[in-house]
């Protein structure tokens, strides 16, 4: 487990002003828990009213732009971001490399960018169930980070990498504790490959299908420094019940 680890939740095109009340039990929840950072990417819609909602945890973006600003009908920059009280944004989630044809020289551009206006940047890789079964899991995603990763200036700063199967998204399949641990390895040399010492302290988090019953395991598995988390983040209970396993495994190793 990372020093601090980092318990995201993604809610995807999920919360209206009435899912605040979540919000703000998450926030209490995870007030307790000091030793474990916590954070929620809601909807672009929501970000600013969950800013003002909560006190103790991030709150962040699930996308941004490559450009500042100009004529980009429908989209989100990372400045408009940070305006509405954004500090973090996830780029590069498999939902948008798949169903918004990201590639990875886009999604390096939106964490430049995202960089460059003082977000936070959690970038997203991970292999489908074809590329796992053919063996080339780890190949496809270090490619996807050699591709994707941010280089302009102190860019392993404020970067984490998730490690999101794309076949263990919202399945409830996950990888063995084992496939993680090598596939985190995996990650970590990339990022000391490409980085040197920064790239050592880069969060490494595991996504897809954690819940309640399985973080534990999960988070326990070599080099991995958190969670981003779909579905189990959308109540205050699951969520929590996550966010104090990381603590737990923080605390006695
Ligand atoms: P689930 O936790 O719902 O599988 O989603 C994972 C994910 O895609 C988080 O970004």
């Amino acid at each position: 487990m990372a020093v601090l680890p980092y318990i995201v939740g993604n809610w995807k095109m999920n919360g209206t002003r009435a899912m605040l009340a979540e919000a703000r039990a998450i926030d209490r929840a995870a007030s307790r828990f000091p030793g474990v950072e916590v954070a929620l990417a809601p909807p672009f819609t929501l970000i600013g009213a969950m800013r003002e909602a909560v006190n103790d945890i991030g709150v962040g973006g699930q996308d941004c732009h490559v450009k500042p600003s100009g004529a980009y009908t429908g989209d989100v920059s990372a400045p408009l971001l940070v305006d509405t009280g954004a500090d973090f944004c996830i780029v590069g989630h498999s939902e948008r490399r798949a169903m918004a044809h990201e590639t990875d020289a886009l999604v390096r551009a939106k964490a430049e960018a995202a960089q460059a206006a003082g977000l936070g940047v959690i970038l997203c890789v991970g292999e489908t169930e074809a590329e796992r079964d053919s063996g080339h899991a780890e190949k496809v995603v270090t490619d996807q980070l050699a591709g994707s990763l941010p280089q302009a200036g102190d860019a392993a700063a404020k970067l984490s990498v998730a490690y999101e199967p794309v076949w263990a998204i919202g399945t409830g399949r996950v990888p063995s504790v084992d496939d993680v641990g090598a596939m985190h390895r995996a990650i970590r040399a990339k990022l000391v490959a490409t980085y040197g010492e920064a790239g050592a302290a880069v969060r490494v988090l595991y996504g897809g299908s954690v819940n309640a019953g399985n973080a534990a395991e999960l988070l326990a598995a070599d080099e991995v420094g958190g969670a981003l988390v779909g579905g189990a983040s959308l109540t205050a209970e699951s969520f929590t019940a996550i966010i104090g396993a990381a603590a737990a495994l923080a605390e006695h190793g």
